[in-house]
């Protein structure tokens, strides 16, 4: 079974032999390893026919014999030539640069890179050639390197480190100043980039700011219709009860604009008519709160009953610009009641 399948694969070339000879055992054109080649398109060979065999480009034999012949019986004679991958010379790394690659063999590939501040000059990557040589030399790394930095006018730099003849290297950085009154308007810190120029230069500029505004029910230390400078400050208050949030002074910063300004925030007054409050600490009726005025900011508390328990207990509530939210727990007593049975308030009883 097994020798007719044979038979029928290779019919075609048994046809072929048939035809252009009389001879039965003929050698087929052998089947080579991967890297071994041979020379010609033959199909067929007669016994004793030799074939010298080669290795591949890129390829080297490292034992042979390299002949094969054409047995008698239709078989060609073994060979023990064995083809390995040439070598290219193992590669340096490039001064301020790193190597990568994974073999030195035919049709390897080697990457290079150079260090932070470095640009490459040359080919970054190399591969094995056929005839054991790089396909592109080492490159090199140079350091990179800005000009001096641009001065703006009125202005000077002062590097954070020494600088010699008319480049700086990469990462070199600097502080730039203006002479006063000029201010420095934009990035006062600059720096060599990889680009190999500066970061962006800038301005030296008058600095003023235009008369700071007033603020509702507030008013402000100077009300000179001027341009202010530099750094000039002014402070605000607040009239009566009104309390001040914010910072009490504004400045006149390097942008020409002033810093944020306060802003003067509403008393309140407690909400109810009857009933004792806990305000800084004291307890008081109500009525003795006089005024009835509570500041931005302040708490006050008010009492409430714990039915269940019977027991009266403290809830405090925060005065916000005007606003003092009473509790929903907080229960106006009747006028008889507060008049008559005070001691039952919650305020007055066991507290919880
Ligand atoms: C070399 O670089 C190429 C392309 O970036 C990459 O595909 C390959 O893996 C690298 N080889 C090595 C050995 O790093
Ligand atoms: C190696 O082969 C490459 C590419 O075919 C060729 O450019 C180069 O000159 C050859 N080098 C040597 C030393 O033969
Ligand atoms: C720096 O540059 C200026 C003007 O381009 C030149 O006159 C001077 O010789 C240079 N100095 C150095 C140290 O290269
Ligand atoms: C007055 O107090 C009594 C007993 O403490 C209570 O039952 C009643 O609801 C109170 N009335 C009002 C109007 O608060």
């Amino acid at each position: 079974m097994e020798h007719m399948w044979t038979l029928f694969l290779l019919c075609p070339f048994v046809f072929f032999t048939t035809v252009t000879s009389e001879e039965d055992n003929v050698c087929f054109r052998p089947q080579l390893a991967a890297n071994i080649e041979m020379d010609g398109i033959q199909r067929y060979f007669n016994p004793g026919a030799e074939l010298v065999l080669s290795c591949k480009q890129g390829y080297s034999p490292v034992s042979g014999p390299r002949t094969i012949v054409c047995g008698a019986s239709g078989q060609w004679t073994k060979t023990k030539l064995i083809c390995i991958p040439k070598h290219c010379p193992y590669p340096d790394a490039p001064v301020n640069g790193e190597l990568y690659y994974e073999d030195t063999v035919y049709k390897s590939t080697i990457n290079y890179t150079c260090n932070e501040g470095y640009v490459l000059i040359g080919a970054s990557s190399a591969v094995c050639q056929a005839n054991a040589t790089w396909s592109a030399p080492m490159p090199e790394c140079k350091a990179l390197t800005c000009g001096l930095a641009p001065i703006p006018k009125f202005g000077l730099i002062i590097y954070d480190k020494l600088i010699s003849g008319n480049t700086t290297d990469y990462g070199v950085t600097g502080t730039y100043k203006c002479l006063p009154p000029y201010v420095v308007f934009g990035n006062a810190r600059a720096e060599c980039t990889v680009s190999g120029t500066w970061t962006k230069m800038p301005e030296c500029r008058v600095v003023t700011c235009r008369p700071p505004e007033n603020i509702k029910k507030g008013f402000k230390s100077n009300n000179e219709q001027r341009d202010f400078e530099f750094m000039e400050t002014v402070k605000y208050g607040c009239e009566g009860d009104y309390a001040l949030e914010g910072s009490l002074q504004i400045v006149c910063q390097q942008n020409g604009e002033w810093s944020e300004k306060p802003s003067c925030k509403a008393p309140c007054s407690v909400g109810i008519k009857r009933g004792r409050i806990l305000y800084n600490g004291r307890k008081l009726w109500i009525g003795d709160l006089q005024p009835n005025r509570v500041l931005h900011k302040e708490i006050v508390s008010v009492y409430c009953m714990n039915k269940a328990r019977k027991c009266g207990y403290a809830v405090p509530t925060q005065c916000i610009d005007g606003k003092l939210k009473i509790p929903d727990c907080f229960e106006e007593p009747s006028g008889v009641n507060y008049t008559l049975h005070s001691g039952s308030l919650p305020s007055e009883i066991e507290q919880c």
